[in-house]
Formats: structure tokens, sequence, C-alpha cells
């Protein structure tokens, strides 16, 4: 197999040079180079016949001899950190920095994240929680337990930090929300929530002479939607 291989390629060399071709000059310098290594390439294949199938290894958490400790599968360097798992900023990733809730939203504060929370918020936490945060979702009707409002003062000056803890780590029944919702969607919904508590608690100071009057005027009355019910 390996002499009629090495014949072929004198063969087209020994031709090459009869017809004088216009091989690029740096590919002739090459060819025999080329041949070299597809005589090793060659010797490699037939010389030696390990199948990969047949490699000396370890079924992961075998035992073994050659290591001290004799385990196969060795563990991760100390300080190892798998990519995209460095979270240096604990205040950020949940919500608490050295025991004390984050007091700021860390990241932009845009329209989009509002919008982003909104979003989130209506499915993750809606269902309990209920649509405005009074603590009356769909799930208190199917004989669950009625989660707090959000309107209240405890809630109103807990730090922003407070409501992405509670989502990381859950709080009493409440179940952690951690692995479904990734942490910059929590921030968005607890910047949702600020929204909410918002828009239940404005007062009247707080409005603008111009929008004083569009609240009392008959016809903004009217439209008035009915506020939900606090349980
Ligand atoms: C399955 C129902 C359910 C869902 C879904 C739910 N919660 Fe709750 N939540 C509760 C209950 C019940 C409590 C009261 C827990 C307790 O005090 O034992 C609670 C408490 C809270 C509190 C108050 C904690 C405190 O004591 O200060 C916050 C804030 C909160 N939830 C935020 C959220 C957010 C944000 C989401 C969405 C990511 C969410 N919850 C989703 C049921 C739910």
């Amino acid at each position: 197999m390996r002499i009629p291989f090495l014949l072929l390629l004198r063969n087209t060399r020994k031709t090459d040079r009869a017809r004088g071709s216009d091989t690029p000059v740096f590919l002739k310098a090459m060819a025999p180079r080329g041949a070299a290594f597809a005589l090793l390439g060659a010797l490699a294949l037939t010389g030696c016949r390990q199948d990969m199938h047949d490699q000396p290894r370890y079924r992961p958490f075998a035992a073994t001899d050659f290591f001290g400790d004799r385990r196969a599968s060795r563990p991760a360097i100390p300080g190892t950190v798998a990519r995209g798992m460095l979270k240096t900023d604990t205040g950020y990733w949940t919500g608490k920095a050295a025991g004390k809730e984050v007091e700021r939203y860390p990241l932009p504060l845009t329209r989009e994240v509002l919008e982003r929370g909104r979003d989130r918020f209506n499915i993750y936490c809606q269902p309990c929680h209920g649509a405005a945060g009074y603590g009356n979702g769909i799930i208190v009707t199917r004989g669950l337990k009625n989660p707090p409002s959000y309107h209240t003062d405890a809630l109103r000056e807990a730090p922003i930090g407070h409501f992405v803890d509670v989502m990381t780590n859950g709080s009493g029944s409440m179940l952690s929300y951690a692995s479904r919702v990734p942490v910059r969607d929590r921030w968005a919904i607890a910047a949702y929530i600020r929204v909410l508590q918002q828009s239940q608690n404005v007062k009247a100071g707080d409005l603008s002479a111009e929008e004083r009057q569009k609240v009392n005027a008959p016809e903004a009355r009217a439209a008035e939607p009915k506020k939900e019910a606090a349980h």
C-alpha cells in the first residue's frame, strides 16, 4: 500500500517537469516537502493502530493510583470561576451588600427597563400579588395565602434592594424566583414595583397646578378607574 502511493507522487512530479508545467514557483518548492509529509502521514496511519475508542482513559469519578488522593477526576483549582459566574458585586446579584439592602438602582433607569419590569411582573408576580400590587392576585381566590400589599409604609420605605433580595432568596412562604427571573429582570421588576407604589400614593401636593386641575375636572372623575380593593 505504501509503495504505490509513493510511486504515484513521483510520477506526477516527473510528468509535471516534462510538461514544463506552469505551477507557481512557490508551489513547486513545496512539493518535495509535501511528499515527505504525505509519507509521514501514511506511515502514521499504517504503522501504529490505536483507535481513539481504545485509548487509555478514566471514567468520571473512577479511582486511580496515579494521583495521591486516588481521584481520577481532578478537583477544580481553588478560586476557579465558571465562565459568566464571577459575582463579585453581591449588591447587584442579591440586592444586599455587606448585610445591608441596596438603596440605589444600580443600572441606568430607562423607560425600557420599567416596561420590561411591568412585563416580567405581570408574568411572575401578578398571579399572587395582583396587577396593582395589593396582594389580591387570582391565586388568592384558589385558596393560597394572601401576599402582603405593596402599599404599606413598611414596603414603601423599604430600600429597592429589599425587593431584589425577596426575589433572589424568597421571603417567608414565598419562594425564590432566582432560577426563573435573571438578576437584571429582578432589578427591573423592583423598579416597576416602585412605579406601582407611586401610582397608588400620589399626594395632591406632588401635582402641578395644571395636573390638579385635570384630576379635579368632572370628566376625569367620571373616567376614574375603580380602585382595586385592598384585602
Ligand atoms: C405563588 C404566589 C407568589 C408569587 C408568584 C410571588 N409572591 Fe411575593 N409573596 C407571596 C406571599 C405568600 C408572600 C408573603 C410571604 C410571607 O410573609 O410568608 C409574599 C411576599 C412578598 C414580598 C414582601 C416580603 C416582605 O415581607 O417584605 C415582596 C416584596 C414580594 N413578595 C415580591 C414578589 C415579587 C417581586 C414577585 C415576582 C417575582 C413575587 N413576589 C411573586 C406570594 C407570591
